[in-house]
């Protein structure tokens, strides 16, 4: 048996593209290994949003330039966004890589694999640049393969992903995302709701919707659009599934339906993450996000109107081109403002091949950026434990995950395990517990909180759904 080795970095469609990759391979005989140097093919699932993720990959493949030198039969792989925005450029910095392969073709890695194991060479598969060819051509060339699902690759077998949507229009001009993964696409909702169903068949409680925009799905065919307002309600009907989130949101549309089918579908996680990236109307006017604080502020309101309870995260760039200190500050007050449960907050990094990196210099210091970042996450922190203050004394319902971080560093267990899972709202919930438990829903009643966790016991007597807060 063809041992395999996986490392994946980068956002939530990357733990999926590697899921879909190792299944395929399985059905091809091949098995997972933990150990880099046990395997007979090593691939890298590689991220490009920003410099410093690209950097750690060139450094973990600099790191085995040796290793392949004394293992030459042994295949190195690189996968993802920065083999689809490098293309042989990867080759030229890690001359010793045997295969690089965009998201749109990864499909493509058994055949690929079998070419180099019969001497055929290093391969490359990629998916077309946005001019390279007429709309379809591209389109296809960045169609995700939709093979059957394999459970034992998740990190649970009851929580899975499922995306919807691929690539995106939005061309802010900071980011590579529409060069990598193409354009737009809603999948079908037949074969969303088709593999939905497969994985509640399999046990699977709850299902996270990804899209790079989200909320911006639509699905047209014979005269009628599905939205994403339309599909939720889809997936509610699904006997099994008892979790469903969506991630990321645009601001812009956020719709009112959109609000009310998670007001109204209690299956349906009231969380909702939606980046505002920055609080000043000139900065996000350069970052093309195509809208203004006006409409982030009213986006809010509606989301406090319809669903009060909503948890809400957001994501900010820090020292994005020409951002002054004044519009720095109009940053740090929106976040003041909208007290979102979790910011993630990136320094700006310019890419190459985007709108801004062409057009406008990347002029704030990097030091600057980085006290702009600890600024924003100290005022953010302070929210996030505020907020969790809330949660004192009141019980929620966790999806239990597994053993909690703190719990594999102590390796073998005993009977009582470190436990941690998930409120509805994504908040983290760390309790006592045992292995039976892993994959249930229980009441955890909070008796302490920090900025990013909550810590409970569970409740083992009977509670009433009324004592059961949203969390
Ligand atoms: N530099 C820094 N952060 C970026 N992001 C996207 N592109 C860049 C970039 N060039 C951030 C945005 C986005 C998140 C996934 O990554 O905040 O929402
Ligand atoms: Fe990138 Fe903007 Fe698209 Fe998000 S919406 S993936 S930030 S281009």
């Amino acid at each position: 048996m063809k041992k395999l080795y996986i490392e994946t970095v980068g956002c939530q469609m990357n733990v999926l593209d590697s899921e879909m990759v190792v299944a395929s391979l399985r059905r091809e005989g091949y098995e997972l290994t933990a150990e880099l140097t046990a395997a007979d093919t090593i691939l890298f699932n590689t991220c490009s949003v920003r410099e410093q993720a690209e950097n750690k990959t060139y450094s973990a493949l600099g790191r085995l330039r040796k290793f392949k030198r004394e293992n030459p039969g042994k295949i190195v792989g690189v996968m993802g966004c920065m083999a689809q925005k490098d293309q042989r450029l990867v080759f030229e910095r890690a001359p010793f890589v045997d295969l690089v392969v965009g998201p749109g073709q990864l499909q493509r890695i058994p055949d690929l694999l079998r070419e180099i194991e019969s001497g055929g060479g290093p391969q490359m598969a990629v998916s077309l640049g946005r001019r390279e060819g007429s709309a379809d051509e591209i389109r296809r060339s960045h169609e995700t393969f939709d093979p059957l699902r394999d459970p034992a690759m998740r990190p649970t077998p009851f929580q899975a992903f499922l995306r919807i949507q691929i690539g995106c229009d939005k061309f802010c001009t900071y980011c590579v995302v529409p060069m990598t993964r193409g354009p737009e696409q809603g999948r079908p909702p037949a074969e969303i709701i088709a593999e939905a169903r497969t994985l509640a068949d399999q046990g699977c409680v709850e299902i996270t919707l990804l899209g790079q925009t989200v909320n911006s799905y639509r699905h047209r065919s014979e005269g009628r659009t599905t939205r994403l307002s339309d599909l939720l309600g889809s997936l509610h009907e699904i006997d099994g599934l008892r979790r469903i989130k969506f991630v990321t949101n645009y601001p812009k549309d956020m719709t009112r339906d959109l609000l009310e089918a998670v007001r109204d579908l209690p299956k349906v996680s009231p969380y909702l993450h939606v980046p505002a990236q920055s609080g000043s109307n000139r900065i996000l006017e350069r970052m093309k996000r195509g809208y203004t604080v006006e409409d982030y502020r009213e986006m809010m309101a509606r989301i406090r109107e319809l669903v009060p309870d909503a948890a809400v995260t957001s994501d900010f760039i820090v020292g994005f081109c020409g951002e002054t200190d004044a519009e720095f500050a109009l940053t740090y007050d929106l976040v003041a403002e909208c007290r979102f449960k979790n910011s993630f907050i990136f320094k700006y990094s310019e890419r190459t091949g985007t709108k801004a990196a062409e057009l406008m210099p990347d002029d704030v210091p990097y030091d600057v950026k980085q006290w702009r970042n600890n600024e924003l996450l100290q005022l953010q922190n302070r929210i996030a434990e505020e907020l969790n203050q809330e949660f004192l004394a009141r019980t929620v319902e966790v999806l239990v995950e597994g053993p909690s971080d703190w719990q594999k560093r102590q390796g073998a267990a005993g009977p009582v395990l470190q436990l941690t899972g998930r409120t509805p709202c994504d908040r983290i919930v760390v309790f006592d517990g045992t292995e039976r438990q892993i994959g249930q829903f229980l009441p955890v009643a909070i008796y302490e909180v920090s900025a990013h966790t909550l810590f409970g016991a569970v409740v083992t007597h009977e509670v009433g759904p009324e004592l059961l807060s949203i969390g």
